[in-house]
C-alpha cells in the first residue's frame, strides 16, 4: 500500500509535498516537537532535509538552529543529522545519540533531562516556550482526519495539540495493523482541574485508538516509506544472566512470602541488554498470566507475550530488534488484544504506576553505599543518555529494582562507590540494587545497614576490601554517625585505592 492510498482525507491529499519543500517551512529559531520514542516512530524524512538546509545556511554564514523536543531517543536520520550539522540549540527529554551526546559534553547544546511522564505538562504549562512546529509520523489518515499513530506514541498527542503548525510524515512501511492497538487518552489537564485517570489494569482502554487534529494547522504532508532503527540485542551475558537469576529468586520469595501474588505485579523494564534478559529468564521461570505497564515493549516482553505467559502490555514504544520487529509484523493483528501502547504522560504516570502497583526494573551507572544511583553522567559531569522514564517508575514502584554488573570498563571502575557524583534516584527510591555478585533488598534498613548490605551483596570481590575499609573510617571519623562520610575522600577514594593497588 502506498502512503497515498493511507491519505484517506482530501483536504490532506491536497498538502502532499517533498521533505525538501516541508522542511523550507521550518524556519531558524523555533522549537520543533518531533515524533519518536526508542528508535520507533520518528519522522524519517524532514528532518534529515532539514540537516541538510542547516548545513547550506552554515556554509552561507547564516547561523540555523532549532529547539528538538522529543519523546525519547531517536535515531541517527534525526538527532545523529541534526547534531552532525551543529543545528541543535537545545534538546528534550532523552537522548542517546553519540553525536548529540559529544555536543552536550563539549558545551555545544543544551539538553534539558526530564521526567518523561513530566514533557507534556511542561508543554501545556508553557514552562519551555512555544512550540511552533510538530513533524509527527502517522501511519495514515482516515477520511475524516484523524489519525493513525505509528509504532510509538510518546509526546505526539501534545505535539500536535500545542504546535502551532503541524507536518505530518505518512509512512507506508509502518504496518497498517497497528490500527486500533493505541490509546489516546484526551482527559489529561492541569490542575485544579485534574481527574483521576481510570486505569485500574494494565489493560484497560480509555481513550481512542486515533489522534484528533484540528486540519489548518497541518501545513504539510509527506508520504515515506522507510524502516523504524531497530538495534539488534546482544544475546544475554553471563552477568546479564547472574543478575536475571537474582531477580527471579528474589520475585519467588516475594510470592512465598505472600508479598506478591503468584502471578506478580505488572512489570516495567527498563531500556537496554540486562534488561532484556530478565525478559527472557522470566520465560524460563514459573510466573504466568503475568503483565507489564511499561515505558518501552523490548524483545524479551513480545516472547513473553508469544509464549502466553505474558497476557498483556501497556507501552508507549516498541523497541524491537530487526528479526523481533519482522516477527510481530508477520502477525500484528494476533498481538492487538495483549498490547496497548498509550501517550508517555500516561505509560510514566506517578498515580497509575502507584495505583497499579508495579515492579520497576532499571539500570544505574553507579550506586552509592547507601543507595543512591547515578543513572545519567560519567565523572559527575559528563551525560550518558538521560533519566528517561526511570524516576517516573522508581519513585512510586511498588518494588524499585535497580540493576548493574558490579564494575564497569573492563572490572578497572567499581559501580558501587562510597558516594555517587551525581545523583538521579535518591536512597528513599531505590529498594533493591543486584549485581550479577547478589541482590541486596534494602528495604526496612537504616543508612548503616544499607552500606553493609551493598558492600557486602552488590560490590565486586575486587573493590569490597576498599569499600569496608571506606565504611569503617567513616564510622570512627566523621563527624556525624547516620551517615557517615569522609567527604575528602569519597569522591577520590577508589581511583585512588586502585593507583595504591598498582604500586603508584
Ligand atoms: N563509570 C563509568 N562508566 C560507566 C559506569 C561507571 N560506573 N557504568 C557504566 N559505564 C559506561 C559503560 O562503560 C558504557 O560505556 P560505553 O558505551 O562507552 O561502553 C555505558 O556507561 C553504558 O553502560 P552499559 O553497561 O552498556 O549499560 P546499559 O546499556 O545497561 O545502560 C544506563 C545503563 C544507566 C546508561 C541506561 O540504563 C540508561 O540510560 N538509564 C537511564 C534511563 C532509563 O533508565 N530508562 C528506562 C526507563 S523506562
Amino acid at each position: 500500500m502506498s502512503a497515498a492510498s493511507r491519505i484517506l482525507n482530501p483536504a490532506l491529499r491536497s498538502k502532499i509535498m517533498s521533505a525538501e519543500e516541508a522542511a523550507a517551512l521550518i524556519p531558524s529559531g523555533v522549537n520543533v516537537g518531533m515524533s519518536g520514542f526508542t528508535g520507533a516512530g520518528y519522522p524519517k524524512a524532514v528532518p534529515s532535509a532539514l540537516a541538510k538546509r542547516i548545513m547550506d545556511a552554515n556554509l552561507n554564514g547564516h547561523k540555523f538552529r532549532i529547539g528538538v523536543w522529543t519523546g525519547a531517543s531517536t535515531a541517527p536520520e534525526l538527532d545523529g543529522a541534526l547534531a552532525m550539522v551543529d543545528g541543535i540549540e537545545m534538546r528534550l527529554p532523552y537522548q542517546s545519540d553519540p553525536t548529540c551526546r559529544k555536543r552536550i559534553n563539549a558545551g555545544e547544546m543544551e539538553y534539558i533531562d526530564i521526567h518523561l511522564s513530566h514533557v507534556a505538562q511542561f508543554v501545556w504549562g508553557g514552562f519551555l516556550g512555544p512550540l511552533d512546529v510538530a513533524v509527527v509520523e502517522v501511519a495514515g489518515v482516515l477520511e475524516d482526519g484523524r489519525l493513525i499513530p505509528s509504532s510509538s506514541v510518546g509526546n505526539n498527542k501534545t505535539w500536535l495539540d500545542e504546535a502551532d503548525k503541524v507536518i505530518l510524515e505518512v509512512n507506508s512501511w509502518q504496518n497498517p495493523a497497528l490500527e486500533g492497538m493505541h490509546d489516546i487518552y484526551y482527559g489529561t489537564a492541569l490542575p485544579p482541574l485534574r481527574k483521576p485517570i481510570p486505569i485500574l489494569k494494565s489493560d484497560d482502554r480509555i481513550g481512542d485508538a486515533y489522534y484528533r487534529i484540528d486540519p489548518k494547522k497541518i501545513i504539510a504532508v509527506v508520504e515515506t516509506d522507510k524502516a523504524d532503527r531497530n538495534s539488534p540485542f546482544s544475546p544475554p551475558d553471563v552477568n546479564s544472566q547472574k543478575i536475571a537469576g537474582h531477580i527471579l529468586d528474589f520475585l519467588q520469595h516475594e510470592v512465598r512470602k505472600g508479598r506478591l501474588p503468584a502471578n506478580l505485579l505488572p512489570l516495567q523494564s527498563g531500556v537496554g541488554n540486562v534488561a532484556n534478559a530478565v525478559m527472557a529468564g522470566l520465560q524460563d521461570g514459573p510466573f504466568q498470566n503475568l503483565t507489564a505497564y511499561t515505558e518501552v515493549l523490548q524483545d524479551g516482553m513480545l516472547e513473553l507475550i508469544k509464549s502466553g505467559k505474558l497476557r498483556c502490555a501497556s507501552a508507549t514504544s516498541f523497541s524491537l530488534s530487526p528479526t523481533a520487529l519482522a516477527e510481530l509484523n508477520a502477525d500484528l493483528p494476533r498481538f492487538k488484544d495483549s498490547i496497548i501502547l498509550r501517550p508517555q504522560e500516561i505509560s510514566n504516570h506517578p498515580e497509575v504506576i502507584r495505583r497499579l502497583g508495579i515492579i520497576a526494573m532499571n539500570g544505574l551507572i553507579e550506586a552509592d553505599i547507601y543507595g543512591n544511583v547515578n543513572s545519567t553522567h560519567i565523572g559527575g559531569s559528563a551525560i550518558m543518555n538521560g533519566i528517561g522514564g526511570s524516576g517516573d517508575f522508581a519513585r512510586n514502584a511498588f518494588i524499585s529494582i535497580f540493576m548493574t554488573p558490579s564494575t564497569a570498563k573492563g572490572g578497572n571502575l567499581s559501580c558501587i562507590v562510597p558516594m555517587v557524583t551525581h545523583v538521579d534516584h535518591t536512597e528513599h527510591d531505590v529498594q533493591i540494587i543486584v549485581t550479577e555478585q547478589g541482590l541486596a533488598d534494602l528495604r526496612g534498613l537504616a543508612p548503616k545497614q544499607r552500606a553493609h548490605t551493598i558492600i557486602e551483596r552488590c560490590a565486586h570481590p575486587n573493590f569490597r576490601p576498599a569499600l569496608r575499609e571506606y565504611f569503617d573510617r567513616a564510622q570512627r571519623y566523621a563527624t556525624g554517625k547516620h551517615t557517615p562520610h569522609l567527604l575528602d575522600e569519597a569522591f577520590s577514594f577508589l581511583p585512588n585505592w586502585m593507583a595504591r593497588q598498582q604500586g603508584r
